[in-house]
């Protein structure tokens, strides 16, 4: 197949920032992407598709067909969908490290631990920088560059900072990185160094973090990489393009997603009214947000305030990628919740490490905010809010390397010392494979063996 469209041929992918609050749409966007009038966020979208809805049958070929050219952006799991992302005037402006393309993994394990046989990870933490953020990324930083920044700048709970200095760098750009000292993993923070981002510790939390980004964006010419930027979700939506192709177009009943800022779940959601708009999905599966019981702004604003005012909170939770207690985006959130008819649920740190230690042990393994989504589904199906004859698929969001002494620290037995989980804690023994210190002989290695193979 050498003629492969592009999205001009299709000639759908025009578009202008819509305001959630008030719904002013226009063709620019401040630096600080909030709309002018009301100050709410800004989201994309694409008018002509109103009047002229892209044809599903042609797009769904046009992106068979795209994976098996030799293009970089048809090998990118993100633009090889460029029909429905912003247009870019010449392909060759996007930064791409070919990211997107993960895979859908069945979990045996997890399935009998549940009682649902269909069950599905999907592993966005095995794109390039490790985690789901390069999806966004790739579209926020072509568009930053594409815009005339040199530099551009994020806070971070550590994914965004890692794959934002590795797009910034691969473009020719600078990366200012604002992090809570002490509070992300080193793995994360050591990305961002060795792709050459200036790295600032500063002594508050995330949410202090962003806020100061925000300050900072309408007074020095940075462009933000947070997911506070439209481009930033657009990218993210295509998690749930390539999902669906995986299913071969039937959707399935649900999707479990993390929640911290709530960009991502913001940007699934929208992919599922659009995809159903747009005729590519016959029905939209229900997406359900799981956040750690110490960072559940959204749960609590849900229940509390019926998801009409935010309910903040002081964040807590050793899943340190989630820990957010302002989350920037639980409107966009609250409304795809609505849409989708997906439900917000809260686990607690024991749930969450107990979860990830079972999806180690199917031989995938991800982060912790990423067993949320393992541990929520325990709690959906005891609800009944999923049945056990659906299918279902948990977004794993980042790589088991991404904070490895929460997995250390698990095996070890040492991860709740000290806390108020101390004794709860030993209901995970059974879970933990510490690494076990010999003399180097054969006997010391086969007795290992022979007491392995009792237990
Ligand atoms: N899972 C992982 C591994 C994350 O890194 C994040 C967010 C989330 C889930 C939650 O996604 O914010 O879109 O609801 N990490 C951000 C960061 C905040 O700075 O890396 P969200």
């Amino acid at each position: 197949m050498s003629s492969i469209s592009t999205s001009r041929d299709l000639g759908v992918s025009d578009f202008r920032f819509h305001c959630i609050g008030c719904g002013d749409l226009g063709d620019h966007a401040s630096q600080d992407f909030r709309c002018s009038q009301c100050g709410d966020l800004l989201e994309i979208t694409y008018p002509r598709w109103k009047d002229v809805k892209p044809d599903a049958a042609k797009l769904k070929a046009v992106w068979r067909e795209r994976k098996v050219s030799a293009k970089a952006t048809d090998q990118s799991g993100v633009w090889r969908f460029r029909d429905l992302l912003p247009a870019l005037k010449r392909e060759e402006d996007a930064i791409t490290l070919r990211e997107g393309n993960t895979p859908l993994y069945e979990l045996p394990l997890c399935s009998r631990i549940t009682g649902v046989p269909r069950l599905f990870a999907k592993h966005q933490g095995l794109n390039p920088t490790g985690s789901f953020k390069d999806t966004g990324m790739t579209v926020a930083a072509s568009f930053a560059r594409l815009a005339g920044f040199r530099w551009v700048a994020c806070a971070s709970t550590g994914n965004t900072s890692a794959s934002m200095a590795a797009y910034a760098a691969r473009g020719g750009m600078r990366s200012l990185v604002l992090v809570p000292e002490g509070k992300i993993s080193w793995s994360k923070l050591s990305q961002a160094l060795d792709y050459g981002a200036v790295t600032c510790q500063l002594k508050t939390d995330f949410d202090g973090c962003l806020r100061l980004l925000q300050q900072l964006v309408l007074q020095a010419p940075v462009y933000q990489l947070n997911s506070i930027n439209p481009f930033r979700l657009e990218g993210q939506k295509t998690l749930a393009l390539e999902l669906l192709e995986q299913f071969d177009w039937d959707p399935p009943d649900h999707i479990i997603v993390p929640g911290g800022n709530l960009g991502n779940s913001s940007a699934i959601g929208k992919a599922l009214v659009e995809m159903h708009h747009l005729g590519l999905i016959p029905r939209i599966p229900k997406l359900s947000v799981i956040q750690a019981e110490g960072a559940n702004a959204l749960f609590r604003t849900l229940r509390e305030a019926s998801g009409k005012r935010l309910i903040s909170v002081v964040a807590e939770t050793r899943a340190t990628a989630i820990r957010i207690g302002n989350p920037a985006s639980w409107k966009k959130a609250a409304h795809v919740l609505e849409a989708t008819s997906g439900v917000c649920e809260q686990v607690s740190e024991i749930e969450i490490a107990h979860a990830k230690a079972e999806i180690g042990a199917e031989g995938i393994g991800c982060e912790p905010a990423s067993a949320v989504t393992l541990a929520g589904l325990k709690k959906l199906v005891k609800q009944g809010f999923v049945k056990a004859h659906e299918s279902v698929v948990l977004v794993l969001t980042g790589n088991l390397l991404k904070d490895p002494n929460f997995t250390i620290d698990f095996h070890r037995g040492d991860l709740f010392k000290g806390t108020r989980d101390e004794s709860a804690a030993s209901e995970l023994n059974a879970l933990r494979h510490p690494p076990v210190v010999l003399d180097a002989t054969l006997d010391a290695v086969i007795g290992t063996l022979e007491q392995a193979e009792k237990s």
